[in-house]
């Protein structure tokens, strides 16, 4: 392992541009502390660069992101461009470009608040299923209008992912294959037979298929059940933000874009740019720094990854906390709250 890491660092639009400096230091402590080095490479791909450049990012963006042992980015999106461009010319082009083909999205009980104790990691499918756009509408603006959207579904996209979350289960622990196959028997069926398949290969893994309207009861009811889950697309971006409503907000949690053969990785709190409380300094950063210790993992910096987790729970336990979780701290008092259980 080298003794400098090289990160990319794409913080984006609106309260991504706030929460990622957040995660830097908080980074930049972890590493210090551990013995390790990083060096930023900071890009200022986003809105910004839209309105300068006529697009999100440059053609090169995603030979920089490769180039780089991990990236970490906050979010894209404002009020005066569409949707379209913003995500579809940046994170999801990544995504696409990087065959990034797994979303993960641990999820786990926030210390200080009711609600149980629990910790999962969704698993879902990031290339293919039910977001591969393929359709479209028949005799538009008639009474026979008709809309048709098929979702693509390949052995190789399932088994790559189900191989993965099996991996990703913890001694004695147990895989939830999320699925639909008694209403959509033909594509969930293909993604039940690869799964069994797969579960053959580990034999001393527990595991069990649910659908998914089960998952999201037994989620709610006793999220403590479930250890890893694996979901295509569709069930797996719904099933996670149930997992981000379990932990009281969305400015907790964290995710990755993952792919495990080239080790491509972008690390990214789940929320989006927050247009509505973007430029006062409130965002929590707590999903921006939970991000950045997922990013320490996946560099191989696990000790590092568990400081970053035990400063951000202590300072949680302490009760201290931002606006999204009923408190008066600021984006910038809540990075200096975990700095200081990092010390
Ligand atoms: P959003 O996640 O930005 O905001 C949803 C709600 O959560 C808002 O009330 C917001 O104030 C709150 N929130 C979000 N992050 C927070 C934080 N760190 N601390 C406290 N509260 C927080 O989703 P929304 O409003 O649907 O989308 C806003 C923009 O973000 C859109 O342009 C959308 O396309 C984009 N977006 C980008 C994503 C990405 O870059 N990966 C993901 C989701 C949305
Ligand atoms: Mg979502």
């Amino acid at each position: 392992m080298s003794d400098t890491h090289r990160i990319c660092v794409v913080p984006g639009d609106g309260v991504g541009a706030e929460v990622v400096p957040q995660a830097l230091r908080v980074l930049r402590a972890a590493a210090a502390a551990c013995g390790f080095g990083l060096e930023f490479d900071h890009r200022p791909w986003g809105s910004a660069y839209y309105r300068e450049h006529g697009r999100m990012m440059p053609a090169d963006a995603a030979a920089v992101v490769a180039d780089a042992e991990a990236t970490l980015f906050g979010a894209v999106g404002t009020p005066e461009v569409p949707d379209s461009i913003t995500a579809w010319g940046l994170i999801l082009s990544l995504r696409q470009q990087l065959e990034l083909y797994l979303n993960l999205r641990p999820v786990r009980a926030v210390p200080g608040t009711p609600g149980g104790d629990f910790a999962m990691l969704i698993v879902r499918e990031n290339t293919e299923g039910e977001y591969v756009g393929t359709g479209g509408r028949l005799y538009a603006g008639t009474a026979a209008e008709t809309a048709t959207h098929t979702s693509v579904f390949t052995r190789r996209g399932i088994e790559r992912a189900v191989e993965y979350a099996f991996r990703a289960v913890p001694e004695g622990g147990l895989l939830t294959s999320v699925t639909k196959s008694n209403a959509l028997p033909v594509t969930m069926g293909l993604w039940d037979e690869v799964t069994a398949e797969v579960a053959a290969r580990h034999p001393g893994t527990g595991w069990e298929r649910m659908h998914v309207d089960a998952v999201a009861y037994q989620m709610v009811r006793a999220p403590g059940r479930f250890d890893v889950l694996v979901a295509s697309n569709l069930f797996g971006d719904i099933l996670s933000d149930l997992g981000a409503g379990l932990q009281g907000t969305l400015g907790l949690a964290a995710s990755g874009n993952v792919n495990p053969q080239t080790g491509v990785g972008i690390f990214e709190p789940i929320h989006g740019s927050a247009p509505d409380i973007a430029g006062r300094g409130v965002a929590n950063p707590l999903g921006a720094i939970n991000s950045a210790a997922m990013l320490l993992d996946h560099i191989g910096r696990t000790e590092a990854a568990e400081l970053v987790r035990a400063a951000v729970d202590a300072t949680l336990s302490s009760g201290i906390t931002p606006a999204d979780l009923g408190g008066n701290r600021s984006t910038q008092e809540m990075g200096d709250a975990v700095l200081e259980r990092m010390a």
